[in-house]
């Protein structure tokens, strides 16, 4: 599953036992559900301490980070908020959300508002990931996002790669004619 191209986000929920008030996770294993209305679903072990948190908060923010935010993202993905203050040791700026009660991270081109709508307890004996389906109630993006200026982080094989060359619009290179 690693090998797949993936793309990393930082999941923001609320936790009381924090000074900061709030733990990161990082989450790669995510997906769009349906547009309409707007709903996303993320892969969580149950051995996440974010696991409870997002359980017992029925929301969270999560945050498209961009390559700035590399050492964060990576240090979430790493470090458990059972030990760790990861917002207050990172020095991660949040900001409140519109809707719901956990902040989203201020330098994140893309933040969504997410409240939970079902979990899928997939995971057999803590084998692998629960799956939690979240409907987007507000969408933040950055005024001067910009696909190929954003500096987007993509995973594969445990590399992280930045977005590169945009090679055409969806739907449109098809009309192209063979090797022109
Ligand atoms: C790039 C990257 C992607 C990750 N994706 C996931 C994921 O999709 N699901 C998951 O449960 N853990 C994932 N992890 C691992 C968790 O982020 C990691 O175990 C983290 O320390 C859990 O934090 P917590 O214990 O504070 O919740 C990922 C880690 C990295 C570095």
């Amino acid at each position: 599953m690693q090998s797949f191209v993936l793309c990393p986000f930082m999941v923001v929920v609320l936790d009381k036992t924090k000074k900061s008030g709030s733990n990161i996770i990082t989450v790669s294993y995510t997906g769009v559900l349906s547009e309409c209305p707007p709903i996303i679903g993320l892969a969580i072990r149950p051995s996440r301490y974010s696991h409870q948190l997002i359980r017992e908060a029925g929301e969270f923010s999560l945050n498209l980070p961009s390559v700035s935010l590399l050492e964060d993202l990576d240090f979430c993905g790493k470090y458990s908020g059972k030990k760790y203050d990861k917002v207050l040791l990172r020095n991660i700026k949040l900001e409140p959300s519109e809707v719901i009660r956990s902040p989203i991270i201020t330098e994140a081109p893309i933040n969504l508002e997410c409240k939970i709508r079902d979990i899928l307890y997939l995971s057999k004996n803590g084998s692998s990931h629960d799956y939690f389906i979240a409907d987007i109630v507000v969408f933040h993006r950055a005024i001067d996002f910009i696909i190929e200026k954003s500096q987007s982080l993509i995973t594969a094989n445990y590399d992280y790669l930045q977005l590169g060359k945009n090679l055409g619009k969806a739907f449109n290179v098809c009309k192209r004619k063979k090797g022109g």
